[in-house]
């Protein structure tokens, strides 16, 4: 196996995003599977990575125990073909559909929807830079990256567009100012420079990544029309990501008509494809450093998860870098297991940060139900009499139930419940019931790193479940 190449695309990952261009003068000079494929930017080589570097402060000492090349466990390394597992039908669709652009002409736009970890983002990368770097002799091609979650108004979309397209030989040494700032003109004047950009090249690759973001479906119908209105020459391909399900359904209607894509849902993996993903990066470790239980544990966490091979590349580079830690030469279950707990706390803690100390009590009312009763599901009314009791113990303003529902939704939404419909028998009624999708001790725990619901103890919730 060869290597891929690494960008930081993981922005849940708490690291930064990087945008991933390529200009036409560098384009033809890398190919994808032996590294850089000419972002240019943060991007390293498993050599540069395997250097031991001298540092005399103990603090910082070199740590030779357990990763080989930790970059090929960040979610926005980007490998090579043959450490994709299960994806050839979407990459040889997604290359069909840029196809043209690599002889210059017009590529189809792409729509893809699936849900978080499914490869979304990895493939069309992927593809995209292979069809960079396949792109013939005398055609100018170009591609850029953008995370909307970084880039989300229209403005933003399109001056960080040309940033990354641009470059000296675009850059107009006249007008003494770069070409395309990151403020300051009239949206027009943006645009107009973002077509001058693009004039240079004969077609160019966009990924709109979380395109649902955006403040403004504007500037897909923008992108998609340029052409059709004479704005510029360049043939623009659009890949436009999303992991909501319906958000392209939903376009405005000039919009839609405007961008028209090849629609893609990716589907999520079963356990056996998130192992061949992790054995795909078994070489981030060294050899032998890896107990054999750890690859399928991880990949049974993340199937509990619907395959989320995101959560199992995290859980996978978190088990190593605890056994790191521990100055521990394997990398064994118990690491797995003990980060995974702290994943799970720290991803409930990130939800529960700045809701509503409604939403905490909601959260312990399911929390102690889930704890003391025997039932896996809990219809609302159970759960609003122990949320009632909760807020009275600490003397807390108390919502009506039509609230409660409210943020049971909101809750079963943000995946932290799931809800079904029960039919309660001759005049019982047809009723909403909840079952908590975590475990109810981490919940617990956390909601009661909130000073105000420090004073109930763990025995009157018993009471009130
Ligand atoms: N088929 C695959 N083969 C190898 N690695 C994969 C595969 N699918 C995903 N991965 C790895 O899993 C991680 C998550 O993938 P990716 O970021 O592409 O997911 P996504 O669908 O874009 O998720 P999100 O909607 O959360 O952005 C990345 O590290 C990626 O390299
Ligand atoms: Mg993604």
């Amino acid at each position: 196996m060869s290597n891929g190449t690494s960008t930081s695309d993981e922005s849940r990952d708490q690291d930064s995003r990087v945008l991933d261009s390529q200009n036409p003068q560098s384009q033809k000079e890398t190919s994808e599977p032996e590294g850089d494929s000419g972002d240019g930017i943060k991007s390293q080589s498993r050599d540069e990575k395997d250097q031991e570097f001298e540092v005399d402060d103990p603090l910082f000492s070199q740590q030779k125990g357990i990763f080989r090349n930790k970059e090929m466990v960040r979610v926005g390394w980007v490998p090579d073909g043959d450490r994709i597992v299960g994806r050839d039908d979407y990459i040889s669709t997604i290359s069909s559909s840029l196809n043209d652009a690599v002889y210059g002409g017009a590529p189809n736009h792409i729509s893809i929807t699936g849900k978080t970890g499914t490869g979304k983002s990895l493939v069309s990368r992927y593809v995209t830079r292979r069809a960079v770097n396949a792109s013939v002799n005398n055609v100018r091609m170009g591609h850029t990256y953008l995370d909307c979650s970084k880039s989300s108004t229209e403005v933003q979309v399109v001056s960080t567009i040309g940033q990354q397209l641009n470059n000296e030989n675009i850059y107009d040494e006249n007008e003494d100012v770069v070409k395309m700032p990151d403020t300051g003109l009239p949206k027009d004047k943006f645009y107009k420079r973002l077509w001058e950009i693009l004039d240079h090249y004969d077609s160019v690759i966009i990924i709109l990544d979380e395109v649902d973001l955006l403040k403004t479906d504007h500037v897909l119908m923008s992108l998609a029309k340029a052409v059709e209105s004479n704005d510029t020459s360049c043939h623009i391909g659009i890949i436009a990501i999303s992991n909501q399900i319906n958000y392209f359904d939903e376009l405005n209607p000039r919009t839609k008509s405007a961008f028209q894509t090849v629609e893609l849902n990716f589907d999520p993996y079963n356990a056996n494809q998130i192992q061949d993903i992790l054995r795909g990066r078994e070489d981030a470790f060294y050899n032998g450093v890896l107990s054999d239980d750890v690859i399928p544990l991880v990949a049974a966490f993340s199937a509990q998860e619907h395959g989320d091979a995101r959560k199992a590349m995290r859980l996978f580079r978190t088990a190593g870098e605890l056994a790191n830690r521990e100055g521990s030469d394997l990398v064994e279950e118990d690491h797995v297991r003990r980060s995974q707990d702290t994943l799970v706390k720290d991803r409930f803690r990130d939800f529960l940060q700045g809701t509503p100390t409604q939403m905490k009590a909601t959260c312990l009312s399911i929390a102690a139900k889930s704890l003391y009763s025997r039932d896996d599901y809990i219809i609302t009314g159970e759960l609003y009499d122990a949320y009632q009791q909760i807020t009275h113990a600490i003397d807390m303003d108390t919502i009506g139930i039509r609230r409660f529902r409210d943020i049971l939704d909101e809750m079963q939404l943000s995946q932290v419940i799931e809800t079904r419909e029960v039919n309660m028998g001759k005049g019982g009624g047809r009723h909403n019931s909840h079952r908590l999708l975590h475990d109810p001790q981490v919940i617990l725990d956390i909601v009661m790193e909130d000073t105000r619901f420090r004073d109930i103890s763990k025995s009157s919730l018993k009471r009130f479940a």
